[in-house]
């Protein structure tokens, strides 16, 4: 096709939706992002109405479909607004749209964030997660769950101590589909897979943008879906966070805003990480792929 690689580490300016028609078809290997929320926000950055919202985000979705490559993932950060004191179905009605479009629903994380402020509402709690919602264009796709793997921990002490039964055959999965979980395989390793939900704290400090996630979070997914030298997408760039976290971690980002302030902003982060990671690279000629992913893990990765 002739398409020069010149969108691989840019933040580029506009609507998503026309941006992407100038990316070939399957460049991509990982969408992650965290769109405008329905109508939340709408004096820093336009919100959509709740009732418009899948209407707004399915075109967005088919050019995601486009650019991502069969084996890829797409990471949705989301969560369904109150509106007349009731949870609105916007999120439920995207995930019906998304399976209608071809999208398969693998699965779902939850985002338990750690350090929310305390509060007081009359008929609720406070709102303390959000979700991560996977789609994937087919059933196999790339994964390298050792990347994200956790310490045991205490849990082991007391649980893998007082073994049942069940636990020492393979207790067969209920739903049939091949797989269990033999407990006492676990004994003696120092390290387990990790859960869907995820612990991890908020960013308070100002990046001068009003809905900013921790840079932990793009960087666990982007661990868990792709490769070194894979192709990481947000689309709905913001302040510029999934592109640090590709970029520190030794892959290509593409990073998309409507909003000049905020590409300006990216940019500025991008340019001051790979200034960084220009200067350590330097510093260590013999840097192998391996101890600099290391390097880039400090500080980047948080433990729930
Ligand atoms: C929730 S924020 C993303 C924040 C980001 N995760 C961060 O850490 O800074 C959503 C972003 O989408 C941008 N946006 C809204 N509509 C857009 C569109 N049609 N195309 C591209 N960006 C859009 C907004 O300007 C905003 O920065």
């Amino acid at each position: 096709m002739g398409y020069e690689m010149d969108y691989l580490n840019r933040i580029l300016l506009g609507d998503c939706e026309e941006v992407l028609k100038d990316l070939p078809d399957n460049c991509v290997d990982l969408i992650f992002t965290s769109p405008p929320y329905a109508d939340q926000r709408q004096k820093t950055y336009g919100g959509v109405p709740p009732d418009r919202y899948v209407e707004w985000f399915m075109p967005k979705a088919a050019q995601f479909w486009r650019v991502l490559k069969p084996t890829g993932t797409f990471i949705l950060n989301i969560k369904e607004k109150v509106v007349d004191g009731e949870r609105h179905t916007y999120v439920i009605n995207l995930i019906l749209e998304m399976r209608k479009q071809g999208w398969r629903w693998t699965e779902e994380f939850i985002w338990h964030k750690k350090n929310s402020y305390p509060g007081k509402w009359p008929n609720r709690f406070r709102d303390n997660w959000e979700r991560l919602i996977q789609f994937n264009k087919q059933r196999t796709f790339k994964m390298y769950q050792e990347a994200v793997m956790v310490p045991v921990g205490d849990w082991s002490k007391e649980r893998l101590a007082k073994l049942s039964e069940t636990d020492r055959v393979r207790d067969e999965s209920k739903v049939g589909s091949g797989f269990g979980k033999n407990v006492s395989n676990w004994l003696g390793r120092q390290m387990v897979y990790p859960t869907n939900v995820l612990h991890m704290a908020t960013e308070c400090y100002n990046r001068n943008h009003s809905a900013t996630f921790p840079i932990a979070l793009p960087t666990w997914f982007i661990k868990l879906f792709t490769d070194i030298g894979d192709v990481v997408l947000d689309p709905f760039v913001g302040s510029g966070t999934t592109a640090v976290a590709a970029a520190r971690l030794g892959r290509y980002y593409i990073g998309i805003d409507i909003n000049e302030q905020y590409v300006q902003l990216a940019r500025e982060r991008l340019s001051s990480v790979q200034m960084q990671l220009l200067t350590l690279a330097e510093s260590r000629p013999s840097y192998s792929a391996d101890e600099r992913q290391d390097a880039q893990d400090e500080g980047a990765h948080e433990t729930s």
